[in-house]
Parts: C-alpha cells; structure tokens; sequence
C-alpha cells in the first residue's frame, strides 16, 4: 500500500515531540490525523501540512475524556475509510512529592497518559484488526516509566501502567505467523519542549537548569524508524539505554545516584 493511504492518528500534535513528529510522517508521505485539545494550533498545523501538499486533519480531543476519544475514532472513520497506525503521544507531568500529591491531579495525569491510550487502543482496534497489511499501535512511555524519579510519583506510574498495557497487549494480539498488530513501546530521556512548565503540580519549584534534553526532531525521526521497522522497545539515546538498564541491574546503586542528584538540584526533581 502507498503511504499516502496509510492514515495515522497522532495524538499530543500540537507541540513538541507530536509537532515534530507531524511533520516527519507528513514529509515520508503518511496521511495524518492531527490530535490535541487547543484548536488554534492544531488547525494551523493542519494547514502549514495542507499547504505543502500533505494530507492531515485536525480533530480537537481531550485525550482525558473517554467520550472524545470515541468521536475521535468515528470523525477518522467518517473522513479516511480506515486507520493503520496510531501514536498515543499525549501527555502531561506532574511533579509532587506524593505526600502531597493531590487526587485531582493524580486522576487527571492518569486518565490523559494511561485511561486516554486505553480508550484509544479498544476503539480503533476493530479497524486496525480488519485492516489486511496490519496494524501498528506506537506509545509515548518515558525513561522514568522504567525507572521512577523522586517527586513525579504521579507522572512515573502513569508511564509504567502504559508499559505493562503494552507488553500484555502485545501478547493478546500475536498469531502463530507473526503479531499482525505491532505493538511498540517508546521511552524518550530529557527532550527539549514545553513539557515541564505544561506539567501539573509544583512547577514553580522546579530548578530552571534542568537538563537541556535532545531536540524533538531526534525522537521524531526514532518513531518514523519505529513504523518502519516495528521494532518492540525504542530507546533514543545510549545514555537513556543505559539509565534504564543500570537500573534494572543496580537498582540500589541507581536509588543512590538519584539521591544525590536530587538533592544537588534543590529537592525537587527531574
Ligand atoms: N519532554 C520530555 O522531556 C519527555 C520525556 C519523556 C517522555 N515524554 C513524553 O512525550 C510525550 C510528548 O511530550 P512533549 O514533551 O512533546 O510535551 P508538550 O510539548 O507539552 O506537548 C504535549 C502535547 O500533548 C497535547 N495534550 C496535552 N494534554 C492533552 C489531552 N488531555 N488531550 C489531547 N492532547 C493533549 C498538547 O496539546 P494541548 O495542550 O492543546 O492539548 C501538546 O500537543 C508525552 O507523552 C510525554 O510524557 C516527554
């Protein structure tokens, strides 16, 4: 099948990583279907693609909201016929000791990072099941999804509930002959967006000389990589690789050298 046929939702599209990520998949051909809350910028971005010749939409959808993601599946079905892959990148952090981590926000982070994908996922997977080249489902996770970070509790567990989805999902859709549906599972390190001033919780008490991260443009090219390839678990850089499998190996090293760096960076993290 050309590229051009193969519709894409895009979650989280608006900004950062989504943004970046909009436009690489527009440029290798793919038709996009655009997803964030806030029209303005989704639209515009709809238009900047539109104008250079691309195929993309705009849908405005608060990934929080289950009822919106269904309509977000029945407006692609309306508009394409069909989905082949989708991109559950939406999120947001929050960042609080958990003593006093409030409900709200704990609800909300886990409801758009989590309950979102999930909602996602139920509703496009008869589509993407009836589709005979395949289907392809890529999420967002994060490094800290793998291995938690002092004071973002919230925003971790989220990120690790997406993981262990994933990996269950992954099994539920293999066949004897290969998955037909791909499931893949992307953790990004520090990257360089609004993320963190986006966050719920106490931002204004973050340090400001938090890491510079890599441009979004680098995660953007490693999920394109991701379609291609299918691969199972994508990780960005060696150092992001290596963060997470000293962990897994060291993990009471790692509570160290998380210990000391938190409290060499003010208390509140990352
Ligand atoms: N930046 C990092 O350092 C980093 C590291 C690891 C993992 N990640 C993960 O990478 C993904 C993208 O992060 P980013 O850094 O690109 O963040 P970002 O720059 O803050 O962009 C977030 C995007 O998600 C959309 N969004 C937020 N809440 C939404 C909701 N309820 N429903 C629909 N869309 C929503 C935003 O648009 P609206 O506000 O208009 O909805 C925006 O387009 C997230 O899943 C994040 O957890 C980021």
């Amino acid at each position: 099948m050309e590229l051009k046929n193969q519709i894409v939702i895009l979650t989280g599209a608006s900004h950062g990583i989504g943004r970046a990520t909009a436009v690489v998949l527009a440029e290798a051909g793919y038709s996009l279907v655009l997803v964030a809350r806030n029209q303005i910028p989704l639209q515009k971005l709809a238009q900047t693609l539109t104008q250079a010749g691309h195929r993309a939409v705009a849908i405005p959808t608060d990934m929080g909201d289950v009822a919106q993601v269904a309509g977000l599946v029945d407006k692609t079905i309306a508009i394409f016929g069909r989905i082949d892959i989708i991109i559950n990148n939406a999120g947001i952090g929050v960042y609080s000791p958990l003593a006093t981590l409030g409900q709200t926000d704990a609800e909300r982070v886990m409801a758009v990072n989590y309950f979102g994908p999930v909602a996602l996922i139920q509703a496009t997977l008869p589509f993407l099941t009836a589709n005979q080249q395949g289907g392809q489902i890529i999420n967002i996770s994060s490094i800290i999804g793998q291995r938690a970070m002092p004071n973002a509790a919230g925003y971790c567990a989220s990120k690790a509930a997406l993981e262990r989805m994933s990996e269950s999902l992954r099994l539920e859709l293999w066949t004897n002959n290969g998955s037909h549906i791909h499931v893949s599972t992307i953790y990004p390190g520090v990257t360089a967006t609004d993320f963190v001033p986006r966050s719920l919780g106490n931002t204004a008490e973050l340090p400001s000389n938090r890491m510079a991260g890599v441009p979004p443009e680098r995660v953007a090219q490693a999920i394109l990589r991701t379609i291609q390839t299918k691969k199972r678990d994508v990780f960005i850089t060696s150092i992001d690789w290596l963060f997470v499998t000293v962990s897994a190996v060291a993990p009471r090293l790692m509570d160290w050298l998380l210990f000391y760096y938190t409290r060499n960076r003010g208390g509140m993290k990352p």
